[in-house]
This record gives structure tokens, sequence and C-alpha cells, in this order.
């Protein structure tokens, strides 16, 4: 059984989007891994299809009804319930390598699009969803943050990266807690009056070495204080 992922949603269209194309999209191809949609309106049991209504205590915006919500998680574990729920809200816990590794190894994910002011927390909790967010900012859905997401998980699994792995040395892949990358150079050697640092010329394979670790260390100290001060937590 290949990886597995559906997306609920209002804008089914929207998928597979991006991930039709490139390195996702060829493995969706080969059947490395699946992707379908359930149209949440689908699952509302009024004759005008409702979805959403006024939060309770009022203020702005709608949220998405639980029983319709629900009914929809129904339909997409009804093959098997083994897939962990991820619901795409900027009140989730920040995405990251370590999660994408985690949902690359399991059997696939369905995915919780919201839209309006987001789910009744009632479903959130009756499920068992995991909240997970893509960045600080808020998009007008969880779509976009889905694409994201499988994106993400699609390119760690097996066969679907090119060659062999540039997964293993790229950002935020070591465990401990990563580095950035160190900057890539390709030929002309001199563009724009620019040239390639030398050493990358020298064809010294260890000054390299040291040099794109070098590189990496003062891209994360200067760009991600955090992450360079988590790394240094962990090798004390
Ligand atoms: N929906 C709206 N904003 C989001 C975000 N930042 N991450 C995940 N889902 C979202």
């Amino acid at each position: 059984m290949s990886w597995r992922a559906t997306a609920l949603t209002l804008f089914p269209e929207m998928f597979p989007g991006t991930l039709g194309h490139s390195l996702a999209g060829r493995a969706l191809r080969e059947g490395r891994w699946s992707l379908d949609t359930l149209q949440i309106r689908d699952f509302a049991t009024d004759r005008h299809r409702t979805v959403d209504d006024t939060p309770c205590g009022g203020g702005a915006g709608l949220v998405m009804r639980p029983d319709v919500v629900d009914a929809a998680c129904a339909a997409a574990l009804a093959g098997g319930p083994d897939r962990p729920l991820v619901y795409l809200t900027p009140r989730g816990r920040l995405m990251d390598q370590a999660l994408a590794r985690e949902l690359a190894s399991g059997p696939g994910v369905v995915l919780v699009c919201g839209r309006y002011e987001g789910l009744d927390q009632r479903v959130i909790e009756a499920r068992a969803m995991r909240e997970v967010s893509v960045g600080d900012f808020v998009l007008s859905g969880g779509e976009p943050a889905a694409l994201l997401l499988l994106d993400a998980c699609v390119r760690l699994l097996p066969g679907v990266m090119g060659g062999a792995d540039s997964a293993a040395e790229e950002s935020f892949s070591d465990p401990r807690g990563a580095l950035l990358e160190y900057p890539h150079y390709t030929r002309p050697a001199v563009w724009q009056g620019r040239a390639v640092p030398d050493v990358l010329l020298s064809g010294h394979h260890a000054a390299v070495g040291q040099w794109r670790r070098d590189q990496a260390e003062a891209a994360t100290r200067e760009r991600r204080p955090d992450l360079w001060r988590r790394l240094r937590e962990t090798q004390d």
C-alpha cells in the first residue's frame, strides 16, 4: 500500500495544485503516493447544504459546523482508521522537518482544511485532530498549508527524491536541530563581475567541506539565532 493523503476541503479544485508537478507529481503518477479529496459540503444535511454558522458568543466570521466536519472525517477514515487527522490552523504547533519525517513514515494523512474562522472546537477534540500551523502568518484557508505539508512529506517517501540523498544534507534534516544550508554556485565561473569562491574550484575536497561548514554556521548564526542556540544546547 502506498502512502495515502486525503484532503477534506470546500475547494477540492485546489488539489493537487503544485503537487501535480515536479518530483511530487511524477511520484503521484508512479503510484508512490495517492491523493484524493472530499468535498466537505457533500456532508451537509440540510437542503441549503450549510457547512458553517455564526460564532456562539458573537463576533465576526463563520465557524464550520462540527457535525458536518465529523461526517467528512468518518468518510475519510472509513477504509481504515489508521491515518492521523491533521487540521491546518495558525493555532497549531509549527510544522517542522521532524513532523514531516514522522508523517512520511506512517501510512499517510487526512488533512482538514478550514475556511472562515475555523472549525468548531468540539470536532477537533472529538476526532483528536493534530493541529498544525505552517508559519506565524494567517492564510485565507488551510489548502495552501495542506499542499505545503504534503510536499514536505512526499519528497521523503522512498524513491521520490531523484538520485542519492540530497535530503540527508539539507537544512533542517539534521535531527539535532539543523544548520541552514551553505550557498550554492554553478557555471559560469564569473557572472556580472561576481566570481565563484576560489575554494569551490580548487578541487580540494577537504577545503570545500570546511568552507561549506563555515558558511552554514555563519548563515545559521546570523539568520536563525533560534536554531543556532538550539544546536549549541544539544551539543553541550
Ligand atoms: N490556515 C490559515 N493560516 C494557516 C497557517 N499559518 N498554517 C496552517 N493553516 C492555516
